[in-house]
């Protein structure tokens, strides 16, 4: 099981301190950028994301909470993002997408709550990643909404029927009491913020979603 902290939660004056803690357990970052337009919230962009290229080794998966993502995917595949997430609700086709990949990034794909998964069946052949929403994006701390489990089961079944590639990851709510059923459902990646950044004991908190599996 692969663990995603999830910067929002984390201290941004001390974000190399945080980032240096979760290092030693897990090799994947999540950053989350918010629009104040396709949520109701502004969170962080390019410079940041540039400097904790330059801080860390780690994956960084961007995730693209914004309107119009196609004319940021440039932007965030130079300043170092190795994946890069649109929502299926701020794209018309699947040519972002496949922007990204032309930029050789792995390319993600995220729902709403209520966003079926048949939204973005034409797309699944052709992603690294399906975020599936179990909040309503926008803020750290929500409560993890059941409603996200039958979709992950949707989408493994459908992996596994048309041999397809992505990973299924979940984001919103996720902490040491929701994991066990998120994992049993199928996820790949739990992404978690205040779980981890705000536990006084953040590396035990990732030590217990990640469970006995291979880590990574
Ligand atoms: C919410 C973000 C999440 C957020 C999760 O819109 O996409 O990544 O950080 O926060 P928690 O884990 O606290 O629910
Ligand atoms: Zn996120």
């Amino acid at each position: 099981m692969k663990i995603a902290p999830s910067i929002l939660s984390a201290d941004f004056a001390n974000l190399g301190k945080d980032i240096g803690m979760v290092e030693q357990h897990t090799d994947l970052l999540h950053i989350d950028v918010m629009d104040g337009h396709f949520v109701p919230n502004i969170s962080i962009g390019i410079p940041v994301v540039e400097s904790i290229r330059k801080f860390t080794e780690m994956r960084l998966d961007a995730h693209l909470m914004i309107e119009n993502p196609e004319k940021y995917i440039e932007a965030f595949a130079l300043a170092g993002a190795d994946t890069i997430i649109v929502h299926a609700e701020t794209i018309k086709d699947g040519k972002p997408l496949q922007d990204i990949k032309d930029h050789n990034k792995r390319a993600g794909v995220s729902i709403n709550p209520e966003t079926p998964v048949s939204e973005i069946e034409s797309y699944l052949g052709g992603v690294g990643q399906v975020l599936v929403m179990s909040v309503n994006p926008g803020f750290g701390g929500q409560s993890f909404m059941p409603e996200a489990l039958p979709k992950i089961e949707e989408l493994k079944k459908l992996r596994k029927e048309n041999d397809f590639q992505f990973e299924i990851a979940v984001d919103g709510g996720v902490n040491t009491e929701t994991s066990p059923k998120i994992v049993e459902a199928g996820a790949d990646i739990l992404i978690a913020g205040s779980a981890i950044f705000g536990s006084d004991d953040p590396l035990g908190a990732i030590i217990k979603m990640k469970g006995d599996g291979d880590g990574n």
